[in-house]
């Protein structure tokens, strides 16, 4: 190998075979995100990373062979995965390592997002030349919105909203835009005495919300129903009065309809006079400082700006707020996630 160097080195020129090795690596990083994020993607949505977690080294052939999977790709996955260090293969023996249980843990959710948005990264040539458009001819993957996003948001914004709902002493919360439940789950779990009731307009969503509710309803504390904010349905018969509702980055997909939000609020405040309400969304934030920052948010940004959504600046949602005829009792806003939250009840 050190002969190999060398000539390499004799051939090239020192500080040319350097500076091409550093390129390459830089080039690398890229092409291996890539790669790696297909491969975990595959794995993880099939639920053999899971396994891995639970049950610790696995033959993945057997595994494979029980699961009617083409073997040679399987094994190259494998492969790849133990050469890149998230998974050790022991001949058939498979086991996460150190960071693929990271990577199967905590940014999970951003991987779940990505995969709910990978429908505008794979049609991006098509949605440059205007041959696909975004809603018409392709849509993101809703399931994946409300998987990533609720994974996301335990990390900050439910236990922040989460405070805000129980110190309005609220018993009944009608959540709006539900996603995977995963907001008023922790609810459900923090107070045993809490009623909760989701909508979501996909019901492919509250499929999925149905599915998990089987295995665990918190004592039929937690109910789910499709439903459309803006023309919202009958709620359960047995539902106690709501007396908080509650939304998580639910409006921002509405914002260039103003005039339909604050219509929606008109109605919800003549259905629930009495209710207040937790919002949590998405505030802009500043290009400078996430040019030097270079957090999640700028893919969050490209997600949203490919599927035609907006971002909104805290002073933007003051505004439509205070135009919705509602007060601020408490404020929140967490510039370094462009993300803030506000409790609030009609104005008097
Ligand atoms: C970005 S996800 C957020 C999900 C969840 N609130 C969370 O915290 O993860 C937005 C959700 O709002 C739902 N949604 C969008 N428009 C809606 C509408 N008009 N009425 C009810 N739900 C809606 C979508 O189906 C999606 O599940």
């Amino acid at each position: 190998m050190i002969g190999q160097i060398w000539r390499l080195i004799r051939l090239l020129g020192l500080s040319r075979a350097v500076r091409m090795k550093r390129h390459h690596q830089q080039g690398l990083s890229y092409v291996r995100g890539y790669a790696a994020t297909c491969c975990w993607w595959t794995l993880l949505q099939r639920g053999f990373l899971d396994r891995l977690a639970a049950e610790g080294p696995v033959s993945w052939r057997d595994h494979g062979r029980r699961q009617g999977w083409d073997e040679q790709v399987l094994a190259g996955m494998v492969e790849y995965l133990d050469g890149i260090g998230l998974l050790a293969r022991r001949d058939e023996q498979v086991e996460l390592t150190d960071p693929g249980r990271v990577l199967l843990a905590e940014p999970r959710g951003l991987i779940e997002l990505l995969w709910a948005y990978e429908p505008c990264l794979a049609n991006l040539p098509d949605m440059l030349t205007g041959r696909k458009q975004y809603g018409r001819d392709l849509q993101r993957r809703i399931t994946y919105v409300g998987l990533g996003s609720g994974r996301l948001c335990e990390q900050l914004p439910y236990p922040v909203m989460r405070r805000m709902v129980l110190g309005q002493k609220a018993r009944t919360v009608l959540d709006l835009g539900c996603g995977d439940l995963a907001f008023l789950a922790g609810l459900c779990r923090v107070d045993p005495e809490i009623r909760c009731h989701g909508i979501d307009f996909s019901p492919e969503m509250v499929q999925f919300d149905r599915d998990q509710l089987a295995k665990n309803d918190y004592q039929g504390r937690l109910t789910v129903q499709v439903g459309d904010m803006f023309d919202l349905p009958d709620l359960p018969a047995d539902l106690p009065p709501v007396d908080c509702i509650t939304a998580c980055d639910t409006f921002h997909e509405y914002l260039q309809e103003t005039p339909r939000l604050l219509e929606m609020f008109r109605s919800l405040r003549a259905r629930f006079p009495t209710a207040v309400y937790v919002i949590g969304e998405f505030c802009l934030q500043d290009p400078a400082w996430l040019k030097k920052h270079p957090t999640a948010s700028l893919e969050h940004h490209l997600f949203h700006q490919l599927s035609n959504q907006q971002i909104g600046s805290a002073d933007q949602w003051r505004g439509i707020f205070r135009q919705a005829g509602l007060e601020i009792i408490a404020e929140q806003i967490y510039d370094l996630v462009g993300h803030g939250y506000f409790a609030l009840r009609a104005a008097p």
